[in-house]
């Protein structure tokens, strides 16, 4: 399971990729507002910096809404750099639009999916990801892991070649729910991915092995002293 974090702030990405865990990134446009990133050619500058700070995909949403806009800004977004994925929202014309870019062998990335029925258009039309956003369905009480469930066996039936990239996730537990189920990457908050390293019993145990030993070299250490001769 491939597993992004879902951020445009660089020293998030920087600090993951360091652990050796990182296959990837997605941002969004909420995402690149939160990091003050105003204007094309900022976007085209910040894009290129998270290409360089990772080894693996990096999804970048089209601004657009009609089919030519889309084609024109995907088309832009592919050339910064071949991690590039781009993103593409579940519309009328994002399905169109995706279509044609398979066809042009630009990948593309199906965003906002909340339903197993939007994920099949997205695999008819030729996603390289689609991306279900598990919990703003959790959040309007619907199960966002039972709709990923569904596209991950319409997938299989099928033998689609899309991937299902888990998004939208709040959680440790959501993270294991995926990997669970088979999805094929995750993108999660540079918190939740932090919060997966953590177990208090981990600490604790390193706690007493270090303590435990401290105390035996400390013995040995006094008795030496004690055996010095005067
Ligand atoms: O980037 C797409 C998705 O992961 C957004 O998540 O937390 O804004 O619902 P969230």
């Amino acid at each position: 399971m491939k597993v992004f974090v879902d951020t445009a702030n660089l020293a998030q990405i920087e600090e993951l990729a360091s652990l050796g865990i990182l296959d990837g990134v997605t941002t969004n446009p909420t995402l690149l507002a939160k990091e003050g990133v105003a204007g094309k050619q900022a976007r085209i500058r910040h894009y290129q910096k998270i290409c360089e700070l990772v080894n693996g995909d990096v999804s970048a949403e089209v601004l657009s809404t009609t089919y030519e806009d889309m084609l024109r800004e995907a088309q832009e977004l592919a050339s910064i750099h071949p991690s590039i994925v781009v993103k593409i929202p579940m519309t009328e014309a994002g399905l169109q639009a995706m279509r044609t870019l398979k066809s042009q062998n630009i990948r593309t990335n199906c965003t906002l999916v909340f339903s197993s029925g939007q994920a099949l258009l997205a695999a008819k039309a030729g996603a390289y990801y689609v991306s279900p956003f598990i919990g703003r369905l959790d959040d309007r009480t619907q199960s966002g892991i039972q709709t990923l469930q569904e596209i991950v066996e319409i997938y299989r039936n099928y033998q689609f070649s899309t991937q299902v990239l888990a998004a939208s996730i709040r959680s440790p537990l959501h993270v294991v729910q995926c990997a669970l189920i088979g999805v094929d990457a995750i993108t999660a908050p540079y918190k939740v991915l932090k919060e997966l390293v953590r177990h208090p019993l981990t600490d604790l145990g390193l706690e007493k092995f270090l303590s435990d030993y401290r105390a035996i070299e400390e013995e040995a250490t006094s008795e030496a002293k004690t055996q010095v001769p005067s």
